[in-house]
């Protein structure tokens, strides 16, 4: 299976060469996968067009890599624990071959409903089994999945299947969260009244709520599914054919659907996915993730499988019905890895420690944490009472368009140091840059963070938008990707991720654009203008705070602030809601007209020292203004 390095010596061993012949380095570890037929070539790219190839000429079908494969050794080892939302339900084990069985089954369902090669279909579904066996379906016969959060409004859901043509949509007819039941398919037919594209909407008896079915247009996946067999050649793929679609937001109000392609994407998560968390043959792994985010898709799903490991699905919340679920599922489940995101290890801090010490947490081999920096408190506490400092932490840097993490130690193999990511993996070559645009050499520095050598999990484009691609992230600094962070390197080389440098602010780990956040305010007829700023909150690590000017005649109160968070979660979701919103007779902009952000995040911080020069800006005046009327 996948080289697996063991030691610190053999880290340091592996990334010199990773670097200094990163094909022959990456060919080997291919070699372990199941292909169709090998590359003709590991590695062809530009950085100014900008195009990357990885294995080009290759054949194969992740799927294979990720079930069939696996059948003659591990058939009847677990594949996927899944917990339920409710702990009184059953827990469901699929094993590898049952996994792969209903996979082939749901793969033969969407081709009698149309779905062909190629084909973008778009993923609406709780935590559930079939949310996995869907989008290995979709991979299996070659179609693209586009997966999106099931806490998505029908908006940004009808914008995103419109944006990627999606001629299926897969959803069900509700899901459970902590106490509450949603309404998924009145979500989906309120969003499919904006797409033209859908031709087919195959619906998962879940929750047995009230669902109405548009003829011609609705069907239920438990009667499609008795009219197929389980038997499903996997389609044949080239090496750069997009395997999924998953949507980021950016600093326009368009979310950029990355474009991720079979063979790199699937090397480099299985090898990172065995790597970072040690993981061995007989451990139960579980990240905490929604496969609606990457982190789900590499390191619920594509990863784990293709290591033939047991990955654990949970369709619940940390906080139900109490405060102490994920120790209780850990303890319950005998988690060897565990990996999650600092929000909720700040959120579960606040709980009575009671609930940390009444489950035996002994099992746990292996923390991570990913989506932000994690502050000192955080990772203490993560360290003492989950680890009992007898578990490494892994503090994983990466992105959604990265496919894969960047930035880690390797549990318990390379050092750790709280609050700091550390060192780059094999095969990546981070740099920092200066104010002028330049690389720093020294060792020790801050400045922003950009990658200036290819890896196998890049995203190729933004779905439709290759100049976009280019431009968000290629034009920044020449020959370099640009990832939109701050770090710090140490005399060490171990960098620290200090946050974004550009218009996206992380609220409990989701990344959300400033501006389509404020499009959806100022939409409200109310509203004259809007800018948004992150702030720092105890649990979410950032929260957003919003200054809003408002036409004349109006007064703003808290109904209004409500008006306008309803409309932020009719039209983004309600992970965009803001905290606080300050009403305003103006913002301080430059002479240009561009809002001063430094202003108003100080201000929102409440640090009124320090604001540097405001006598450029365009109205100073506004300043007083907003400190005298700051919430805190
Ligand atoms: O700012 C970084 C932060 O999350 C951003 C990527 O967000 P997203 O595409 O949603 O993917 C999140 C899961 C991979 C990054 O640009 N981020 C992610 N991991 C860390 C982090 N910041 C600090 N430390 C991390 N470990």
């Amino acid at each position: 299976m996948i080289k697996q390095i063991t030691s610190f010596e053999e880290y340091k061993e592996a990334y010199k060469q990773s670097i200094q012949n990163p094909e022959q380095f990456w060919g080997d570890i291919a070699d372990s996968f199941t292909w169709k037929k090998k590359w003709d070539n590991v590695l062809s790219w530009d950085f100014e067009k900008p195009e990357v190839k990885w294995f080009d000429g290759a054949q194969l079908n992740i799927t294979e890599n990720c079930l069939d494969r696996h059948l003659a050794e591990r058939g009847d080892k677990t594949a996927i624990i899944w917990e339920p939302n409710d702990p009184k339900d059953d827990v469901i084990k699929l094993t590898y071959k049952e996994l792969h069985q209903k996979v082939c089954s749901f793969a033969n369902m969407l081709k009698n409903n149309g779905a062909k090669k190629g084909d973008r279909i778009c993923i609406y579904l709780p935590m559930v089994p079939e949310l996995a066996i869907a989008a290995l379906a979709c991979a299996r016969i070659g179609a693209v999945h586009s997966i999106v959060f099931a806490g998505f409004s029908a908006s940004a859901l009808s914008s995103r299947i419109n944006d990627a043509t999606c001629n299926l949509v897969i959803t069900s007819d509700g899901s459970y969260r902590g106490t509450k039941t949603l309404d998924l398919k009145s979500i989906v037919d309120e969003a499919l009244e904006s797409c033209s594209t859908i031709e087919k909407s195959l619906v998962l008896k879940y929750t047995n709520g009230a669902v109405t079915m548009k003829p011609n247009r609705d069907v239920w996946i438990h009667e499609e599914l008795t009219k197929v067999d389980n038997n499903c050649p996997a389609e044949v793929m080239n090496a750069e054919d997009m395997l999924f679609i998953l949507y980021t937001s950016g600093s326009t109000g368009k979310p950029k659907g990355m474009v991720h392609t079979c063979a790199g994407y699937m090397v480099y998560s299985t090898f990172t996915f065995k790597n970072v968390f040690q993981y061995e043959e007989e451990d139960v792994y579980w990240c905490t993730a929604d496969i609606g985010w990457i982190t789900g898709h590499s390191y619920i799903m594509y990863g784990p499988l293709a290591n033939g490991a047991t990955t654990l699905m949970f369709e619940g919340v940390p906080t139900y019905p109490d405060g102490g679920r994920f120790w209780e599922v850990v303890a319950k489940h005998k988690v060897n890895q565990f990996y999650t995101a600092p929000t909720a290890i700040r959120a579960l801090e606040k709980q009575p420690i009671e609930m940390v010490e009444k489950h035996d947490l002994s099992s746990l081999k292996v923390l991570g944490s990913v989506g932000e920096p994690i502050n000192a408190e955080a990772w203490h506490w993560y360290d003492d009472h989950i680890g009992k400092n007898n578990a490494p932490i892994v503090d994983t840097w990466w992105q959604t368009e990265t496919g894969g993490i960047m930035i880690s130690s390797l549990g318990g193999v390379t050092p750790q140091q709280p609050t700091f990511a550390t060192l780059p993996l094999p095969g990546i070559q981070p740099v920092l840059m200066d104010a002028e645009g330049k690389e720093i050499k020294s060792q020790e520095a801050e400045g922003r963070l950009a990658i200036k050598f290819p890896w196998p999990s890049m995203a190729r484009t933004i779905y439709g938008d290759h100049k976009r691609y280019k431009e968000t992230y290629f034009s920044a600094y020449a020959n370099k990707y640009f990832t939109g962070d701050g770090a710090l390197r140490d005399a060490n080389g171990n960098y620290r991720i200090t946050g974004r440098v550009d218009d996206v602010i992380i609220v409990s780990g989701h990344n959300l654009g400033t501006a389509p956040i404020e499009d959806v305010i100022n939409e409200h007829d109310d509203v004259v203008e809007s800018a948004i700023v992150g702030f720092p909150h105890d649990i979410k690590g950032s929260a957003l705070y919003a200054y809003v000017i408002l036409h004349d005649n109006v007064e703003g109160n808290d109904e209004l602030r409500k008006e306008i968070n309803n409309q932020i979660s009719q039209a983004i979701g309600p992970i965009a809601k803001l905290d606080k919103v300050q009403f305003v007779s103006g913002l301080p902009k430059t002479r240009s007209g561009k809002i001063m952000r430094r202003i108003l995040r100080k201000v929102a911080a409440n640090e009124f020292d320090n604001l540097g020069d405001i006598s450029t800006l365009l109205n100073p005046e506004v300043v007083e203004e907003i400190i005298g009327g700051v919430l805190v």
